[in-house]
């Protein structure tokens, strides 16, 4: 059944895919639930956050029109388009409105996501599906949300869900400092423990690639069923074990000193060990996902090292960081300005060419003391941007903030 691509600005208003990588996003999706939950073509879905259906959309083959299929968003923008493109293909799918209020997605919205109660019967659904929604809410949200799933979840149904799982001493870590809902972490106990409040158990973890992990999703994959079906959930140990597996050996834990002069890193494991590993000028740096460099490190952050044995110690191999950083001024000379996908890119003494996302209405870069948008920059300019580093991107953000998606 064809069903058009939504336009560019309702693609990116969901994620940084668009078009084949938009639609491969959905696919995975689709795929893992299918592949776990046996969801029968006469089943129930509910897509909670469904953003301009990426996922709706994968299952209108899928469900006969006696199954169901309901997507709830608080932008109605979205929640029009689904209606509009996706409701009539199959009339197993229905989308609505939720008039509720999240800092970066919709301000005006009137009712609290902490006290939302979603129309439904208890035991309405077969599978609940939330991507990359749990990254937008606050502690509060969250924990009523979970609770509505644990109450909508037929006996014996799963839940597909996403976040970003932090270090064990973690609570809650708001990766984006402007805009709290912006990108939001729990520490695996907080989410276990809030699990637990709700009915709910863990049954199953992958971890993201924004961890470092090479699996299908950036953000981490946990399954959720209701207590009484899951005897034995994952225990936070478990899902820290399993977020941490990689092909080589690592050390992980907090960066405690860089050493430019030895080129080691001192890493304090979360054991209360403390290792040494030697690090070269071109060792890749991550730093939340996006490409970094080693001067972006700082003490008190979260690091991987992976490393190989050599005849004199450890030698990473490549450096990964997360955790809170502060927001810095960058000055270079504009390289490019690329006002489709909103990237500014800056050539930078000593760091090369690094590119930022602006938004075009809000942001600005600092030229000669004066704030100029990007679209109305030029190459050649020397130009100096506030960046605020975020979960997987590096967003510009002079003088006004928002949300990076
Ligand atoms: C990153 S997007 C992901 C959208 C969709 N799940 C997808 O992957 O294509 C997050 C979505 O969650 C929605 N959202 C944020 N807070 C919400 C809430 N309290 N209830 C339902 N949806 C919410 C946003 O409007 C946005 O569409």
């Amino acid at each position: 059944m064809y069903i058009p691509l939504p336009g560019e600005e309702l693609q990116l208003g969901v994620g940084p895919e668009k078009g084949a990588e938009y639609l491969g996003i959905g696919q995975v999706v689709r795929d893992a639930v299918l592949k776990r939950t046996d969801l029968p073509s006469t089943g129930s879905v509910l897509d909670i956050g469904c953003g301009s259906g990426r996922m709706a959309r994968q299952f209108v083959d899928h469900l006969k029109p006696r199954g169901r299929y309901v997507g709830m968003e608080i932008q109605k923008r979205f929640v029009d388009w689904c209606n509009e493109n996706i409701a009539p293909v199959n009339p197993a799918f229905e989308f609505y409105h939720q008039d509720i209020y999240n800092g970066g997605y919709s301000p005006e919205g009137k009712v609290k996501a902490s006290e939302y109660r979603f129309p439904f019967e208890d035991g309405s659904f077969d599978v609940i599906i939330l991507y990359s929604v749990f990254t937008h809410l606050l502690p509060e949200d969250a924990g009523n949300y979970l609770r509505e799933i644990s109450r909508l979840l037929k006996p014996g149904g799963h839940c597909y869900s996403t976040w970003y799982l932090m270090t064990p001493d973690v609570e809650v870590s708001y990766l984006l400092p402007n805009a709290k809902e912006g990108q939001v972490g729990f520490g695996f106990p907080a989410c276990a423990a809030a699990l637990d409040e709700a009915g709910l158990h863990a049954d199953g973890f992958q971890p993201g690639r924004w961890n470092g992990a090479r699996t299908d999703i950036w953000q981490d994959l946990l399954w959720l069923r209701r207590t009484e079906d899951v005897p034995e959930p994952l225990r936070p140990a478990e899902i820290a074990t399993a977020r941490e597996t990689g092909d080589e050996p690592f050390v992980a834990g907090t960066l405690e000193r860089l050493d430019p002069v030895s080129g080691t890193l001192t890493v304090l494991g979360d054991d209360g060990s403390r290792t040494e590993v030697g690090y070269a000028r071109e060792t890749p740096v991550r730093v939340h996902g996006a490409p970094g460099a080693l001067s972006d490190l700082r003490p008190g952050q979260r690091v991987r090292a992976h490393y190989a044995e050599t005849p004199s110690g450890k030698v990473a191999v490549k450096v990964a960081a997360s955790g809170q950083l502060a927001p810095e001024q960058v000055r270079g000379i504009v390289e490019a300005v690329d006002s489709e996908a909103n990237l500014l890119t800056l050539t930078v003494l000593n760091r090369g060419s690094l590119s930022f996302r602006m938004d075009p209405e809000r942001e600005a870069a600092n030229v000669d003391g004066r704030n100029i948008r990007l679209g109305e920059l030029s190459v050649g300019q020397v130009a100096a941007v506030r960046v605020v580093p975020t979960v997987g991107s590096v967003a510009a953000r002079s003088p006004a903030s928002g949300d990076n998606g």
